[in-house]
This record gives structure tokens, C-alpha cells and sequence, in this order.
């Protein structure tokens, strides 16, 4: 395929890789592990993989799909489905409030991912002699907070001011396949470890009464959305970056593949290496066989886990470790600062260069204000963004998708993209399912969250 402008993927191959490194984030390595672990394993991953496929594949689907209709940022991609000055101002409406959630949502993971920075150089400076310095590194301190989550946002901007093509496609083509080797080569290493297999147990084997448990339901959609960046315009942003003719159902099959793929890895080391590190001695689990602090789950079990190992191998291993996790944050922070980045490119005379750097710095400031109310604000601006405003975005997304686009436009949309028969069984279904089906589950979701 040819080099287009700069504000265009140059490939499939491109497109896929900056989506997936969007989708494939903390969310995969420390959320599902995590939450897999706490909410029964194996029912936990049923009911994940069940959401996946008749929630999260054809929302993705939407917003990628009205992205590339609109050609802009979120809120104007949102506003061009309408046909009424009322209905257009809602869809600017819905859209800027995705802008807004996605500022709120890379503020903390700015700071969670600056942890997994720290916690890859901690081992540095341990092998360096300096005890001090990786101590400071993985302490929980307003200090080491502040610094690592700068050095963060620093390297987002390194990425994203270099454009599209040269930025955003370039460096998910280069790490997004290290990520899947490392990943593979960590699971392979946890799964040859004495008491390993009791893990692979807990995460296949479902308990089927927990299936049903409102609490699993809840826990598995929050995590259906944010896995695949759903309702915070990041997808809508990259099928704006997408030419007319590519396949939009094939592709975010691949994305949702690789998605769920790389989650399922993740727990298949994770979970394992919990049970590793109980055969060591560590202790995981409470008298009443729940888990002990599940939320820093990644950040006790696993150096507890390296340091069991000893000698030199536990300082690679706790480096390989937090590089992974710090580069699948990278992918998806850069597709978080798109967003906004976006917005002000196209409504303002600001060049991307300067957009992109007020953008970080306003999420730095941001993030600092959080650092120093960390108690009062991390847990609140997670479960606001992630639990709220996700599933209420995608809600209007799903209404304004099947409502009140109007129907002719969606199915030329379909129609122009290579090798598609818009009469087809799956094209016909997906427009009414977003229409009837999305909504419908995401409501009953969202009553079980606000009222349950
Ligand atoms: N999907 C990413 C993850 O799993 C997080 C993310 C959320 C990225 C929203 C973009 C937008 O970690």
C-alpha cells in the first residue's frame, strides 16, 4: 500500500499493530490477571471471553466504523452522523465527553505505568550497588510517583509528536511484537516452575456458580471496554487514520484476537506465578482463601516470586518483566494522548508538535494533583472514568450508531470496503444488533453498576 499523508495508517499491518498496542495495555497484564484471580478464575474468563464476542468485538466495530466515517476527532466523528442541528450538537456532545474521559483515563495510567518504568530499573540499580536508589525505586513514595510518571508522559510525547505514520505506526510495529515474545517466553519459563500447575487449574477450571455472581458480570464488562479502549474516542481516532476500503469486521476481529490472546497469556502467567510463589513460601492467599492485596497483586507476588528465585536470573527476570509491562502502557498511552491531540489539531491553528506536548503536559499536572491526593483521588478517577462514563459513552455511541445515523450512509460505509458483500449474513445483522442488542446489554449492565 501506498505512503499517504501523514495523518494515515501507510498499512494494514500498521493499522493493526497501533491498534492492538491500543487495545493491549496494563488492562491485559495487571487488570484481567488481577481480576481473573479475585473473581473465580476460570468463570471469570468465561464470562470475559462470552462479553467479548457479543459486546466488545461489535462495539469496537462501531467505533472504528463512525471514526472512518467522520475522518476527524472524536467529537466532530460523532457530530457528522446527525442530520438535524439538535442531533448533531448531542453527537459533538457524546464525542467531547469521550475526549475528556480519555484525559481523565491516561492521567492514572500515566502514573501506573511510570511504577512499571521504576520497577524495571529498580533491578538496574540493585546490580549497580546501589540499594538505595532501587529501594526509592520500588517504595511507594509522592517522589518516586511524581518523577517516573513524568519520565512517562516524556516518552508518550517522544512518540506521538513524530505523526502517525512515523510515530504511532512505527513504534507499535516495533514493540508490539517484542511484547507477544517476551510475554510467550515469560509464561513458558513460570509454567516449568514447581506449583505452577495449581494456577493453570484455578484460571481453566470454571466454578460455574460464581457465573452468574453480578459482581463477575460487572467486573468482566469494565474490563470488556477498557481492554478494547471502548468509549474514549482512542478507537474512533485510529478509523479516522484508515482508508475507505479496508474491512472493518476482519480487522477488529484481528484486534479483539490479539486482545484477548495477549490477556489470557498474561493470566496464564500471572495466576501460575502466584502459585509459584506460595510453593516458595510467599504467602497469597488470606485464612478464607481470598487474595491478598489483589489490587498491587503484580507489584508483591512477582518480585517476591524473583527474589525466591535468587542469583542473577531474578534481576533479569523482574527487568523483562516490568519492561513488558511498561511498553504494553506506552502503546495504549499514546492512543489515549491521540485523542485530545486530535481535537486541537483540527480546531485550532496549534501544530501537532505543540498540541501534543500541552496535551501531556495538562495530564502530567493533572496526574501530580492525583500523586498528591493519591488516597482521595486514584480509586475515584479510575471508577468514574473506567466504570462510569466507558460503558455511558458507549451506550450513545451504540444509540447514535444504530438511530440516528441514517441508514443509507452507514450502508454505503459498508458497501466501499474491499471485497465485503453488504448483503451478506454479517453485515446485515451487526447494523441492527448495535442498534437493538448493544444498547439493551449495556443498559442492563450499567443498572446492575449504578443500582445493584
Ligand atoms: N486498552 C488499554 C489497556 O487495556 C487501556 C486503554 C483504555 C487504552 C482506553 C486506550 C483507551 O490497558
Amino acid at each position: 500500500m501506498s505512503v499517504k499523508s501523514s495523518g494515515q495508517f501507510s498499512s494494514r499491518i500498521g493499522f493493526i499493530m497501533a491498534a492492538a498496542g491500543s487495545a493491549v495495555g496494563v488492562g491485559n497484564i495487571w487488570g484481567f490477571p488481577t481480576q481473573a484471580a479475585s473473581h473465580g478464575g476460570g468463570a471469570f474468563l468465561l464470562v470475559y471471553v462470552l462479553l467479548i464476542i457479543v459486546l466488545g468485538y461489535p462495539m469496537l466495530m462501531a467505533e472504528l466504523m463512525v471514526g472512518r466515517h467522520g475522518q476527524s476527532n472524536p467529537a466532530d466523528a460523532m457530530g457528522k452522523l446527525g442530520s438535524t442541528s439538535k442531533s448533531r450538537n448531542i453527537g459533538k456532545a457524546i464525542g467531547f465527553i469521550s475526549i475528556v474521559t480519555a484525559t481523565l483515563i491516561c492521567t492514572f495510567y500515566s502514573i501506573l505505568s511510570g511504577w512499571f518504568i521504576s520497577f524495571a530499573a529498580a533491578p538496574i540499580a540493585e546490580v549497580m550497588g546501589q540499594p538505595t536508589i532501587a529501594n526509592w525505586m520500588t517504595d511507594f513514595s509522592v517522589s518516586r510517583n511524581l518523577v517516573f510518571t513524568v519520565i512517562f508522559m516524556a516518552l508518550v510525547v517522544f512518540v506521538i509528536r513524530q505523526g502517525v505514520q512515523k510515530g504511532i505506526e512505527r513504534w507499535s510495529k516495533r514493540l508490539m511484537p517484542f511484547l507477544l515474545l517476551m510475554l510467550i517466553a515469560g509464561a513458558i519459563y513460570i509454567l516449568t516452575q514447581a506449583g505452577a500447575m495449581e494456577g493453570v487449574k484455578a484460571l481453566l477450571i470454571p466454578d460455574f456458580s460464581r457465573v452468574t455472581d453480578p459482581d463477575v458480570l460487572v467486573g468482566a464488562l469494565g474490563q470488556t471496554f477498557f481492554s478494547l479502549s471502548v468509549g474514549t474516542g482512542a478507537m474512533m481516532v485510529y478509523g479516522a487514520y484508515l482508508n475507505q476500503q479496508e474491512n472493518i469486521g476482519k480487522l477488529t476481529a484481528y484486534v479483539t484476537l490479539t486482545d484477548t490472546t495477549v490477556a489470557f497469556l498474561a493470566a496464564l502467567m500471572v495466576i501460575p506465578a502466584m502459585y509459584v510463589a506460595q510453593h516458595n513460601g510467599v504467602q497469597i492467599f488470606a485464612d478464607d482463601g481470598s487474595l491478598l492485596n489483589s489490587d498491587t497483586l503484580v507489584f508483591t507476588v512477582l518480585p517476591a516470586l524473583f527474589d525466591s528465585i535468587g542469583g542473577i536470573s531474578q534481576y533479569v527476570l523482574a527487568m523483562v518483566f516490568f519492561t513488558l509491562m511498561a511498553i504494553a502502557g506506552l502503546t495504549s498511552a499514546i492512543s489515549i494522548v491521540e485523542v485530545p491531540t486530535s481535537y486541537i489539531v483540527e480546531k485550532t491553528t496549534i501544530n501537532r508538535n505543540k498540541a501534543s506536548l500541552l496535551v501531556s503536559a495538562v495530564i502530567t499536572i493533572l496526574a501530580s494533583v492525583i500523586v498528591f491526593n493519591f488516597d482521595a483521588l486514584f480509586g475515584l478517577i479510575i471508577t468514574l472514568t473506567t466504570e462510569r462514563a466507558q460503558p455511558l459513552i458507549a451506550l450513545g455511541i451504540a444509540i447514535f450508531m444504530g438511530w440516528v445515523w441514517h441508514r443509507d450512509g452507514l450502508l454505503s460505509a459498508i458497501a466501499q470496503q474491499d471485497g465485503v458483500d453488504e448483503n451478506s449474513f454479517f453485515w446485515r445483522v451487526w447494523p441492527t444488533y448495535v442498534k437493538f442488542i448493544c444498547p439493551l446489554l449495556i443498559s442492563v449492565i450499567i443498572v446492575q453498576l449504578f443500582f445493584g
